[in-house]
């Protein structure tokens, strides 16, 4: 075998020396120009793992024009001759790889970048990319739109599966995790609010500089930008700071900011079922415009639409955006189709506070849940326009209440502590959870959370 491929790779050499070809292969590749994930085609690029994200970004109201100047840390993760960076709506002026000038050009939303050295497999570089332009969102027919959106007073970059490539370069898909460093420069009197810890502002000539420091990988799709009139509050919750925003358009002892105020006591009761918050920050904000129909869990300082709190103050969305700090952020899915991971836990936790505030059971929660469910539409993998169905979120809840009613709530919470402990920080599977489950119970769970998650029938009642 061995001799036989040496005959090969001589007669490889021959031909290439007598046809002259100059594409020698000396395996260095460009990297893939998307993560290979069918429910966001385009997102994400291969070839490399980003480590740090710093972002310096200027936003004018005025104009809605934002430029930025992006520092991305990675490392590669096979030889490349090129690699892709997200990048949305916006212009590239200059790009520098470990401090030279690269090549560059825009193809969509992707950003090829060609630098002049090529680089090796395992190796550490980084990218700086200056750019600018009027963002806009990016709008998908089934998945509605996500991105840097100007409001009436700023803008909100916020969205799910994509935002960030709308207002930085990114490799923007949740299996590549990074830290951040944003700082973010508007006129004074706005407010500019993103994820982490806050790390003061500086105001020079009439702009004012707020910077951030998120240092817990995150996915891309949770970082927010929110700038505009806020009532801000910053206080201390079990020894780490919490940042709380309501828009100046709500007023200020209506629900949304009651419902923000119970930030902390949500997030403790969370805490006492999932175990320790993952994060050295806490937070949310509550957005004024009406466009934003829905809350996302953005990492430490979830934001949430106006519509949830139209009808009075309410603790469910707080919880089930809180504990996607757990399930979705710290723990985060590595491709799309098992957003169920996410969802089913967030609003199984909306139960678990419902019970605990006084409301319905977790179980009659279910029971109801269960006599509604279409058994033909899966949890996992559920297609593109399931990705915010009921059979994620509401199916996925059912499934989670089920396996806690066949395991007994001891083991139940063990598996979900161990769970969000050992795969804290990280990307994890359906596959991953179910054998994690097997693990702590010591027994077969794979059938019964077929049965709850993927079956066509009802499965037997709890
Ligand atoms: N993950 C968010 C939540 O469950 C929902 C985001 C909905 N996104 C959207 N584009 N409609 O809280
Ligand atoms: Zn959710």
């Amino acid at each position: 075998m061995r001799q036989l491929r040496r005959y090969a790779g001589a007669a490889l050499v021959t031909v290439l020396l007598l046809t002259g070809c100059p594409a020698r292969d000396d395996g260095y590749r460009a990297g893939a120009a998307d993560a290979g994930d069918p429910y966001v085609p385009g997102s994400g690029n291969g070839g490399y793992n980003v480590g740090d994200y710093r972002l310096r970004v200027r936003y004018d109201p005025a104009t809605d024009r934002l430029t930025g100047q992006a520092t991305v840390t990675a490392t590669t993760t096979a030889k490349l001759s090129r690699f892709n960076l997200d990048l949305a709506g916006l212009t590239v002026d200059s790009v520098r790889v470990d401090g030279a000038d690269a090549r560059h050009r825009q193809d969509g939303a992707e950003l090829v970048i060609t630098p002049a050295h090529r680089l090796d497999s395992g190796r550490r570089f980084t990218v700086d990319v200056a750019y600018g332009g009027v963002p806009a969102p990016v709008t998908d027919g089934q998945l509605g739109s996500g991105g840097l959106l100007a409001t009436a007073d700023g803008a909100v970059a916020l969205g799910q599966p994509v935002s960030a490539s709308t207002w930085f370069p990114v490799n923007d898909h949740p299996s590549d995790k990074a830290t951040y460093d944003i700082e973010v420069t508007v006129p004074d009197g706005l407010a500019a609010l993103s994820n982490g810890v806050p790390k003061g502002r500086t105001s020079t000539g009439g702009w004012t500089t707020w910077r951030w420091v998120e240092a817990t990988p995150m996915a891309s799709y949770l970082t927010t930008l929110v700038i505009g009139d806020y009532r801000v509050e910053t206080s201390t919750h079990a020894g780490k700071p919490m940042v709380t925003a309501v828009a100046a358009a709500l007023p200020a002892d209506g629900p949304a900011a009651a419902s923000l105020a119970r930030t902390g006591a949500v997030v403790d009761f969370l805490a006492s079922r999932f175990g320790p918050y993952p994060f050295d920050s806490y937070g949310g904000i509550a957005i004024a415009d009406d466009r934003i129909r829905y809350a996302l869990e953005t990492q430490s300082r979830p934001v949430y639409g106006p519509g949830f709190f139209r009808s009075g103050a309410n603790g469910n969305v707080i919880a089930h955006e809180l504990a996607h700090q757990w399930f979705g952020d710290s723990v985060s899915v590595a491709r799309w189709s098992d957003i169920w991971l996410n969802e089913g836990f967030a609003t199984y936790a909306e139960w678990l506070w419902e019970e605990h505030d006084g409301g319905r059971t977790a179980q009659r929660n279910a029971e109801l849940q269960y006599a509604v469910t279409d058994w033909s539409r899966p949890s996992v993998d559920p297609g593109r326009s399931g990705l915010f169905g009921d059979a994620v979120y509401k199916r996925g809840a059912l499934a989670v209440h089920a396996l806690r009613r066949t395991v007994g709530d001891d083991t139940f919470f063990r598996i979900l502590r161990g769970w969000v402990a050992e795969r804290r920080g990280g990307n994890a599977t359906t596959d991953d959870f179910v054998a994690y489950a097997e693990g702590v119970a010591d027994r077969p769970l794979k059938p019964l959370l077929d049965a709850w998650l993927i079956g066509t029938g009802a499965p037997t009642p709890l």
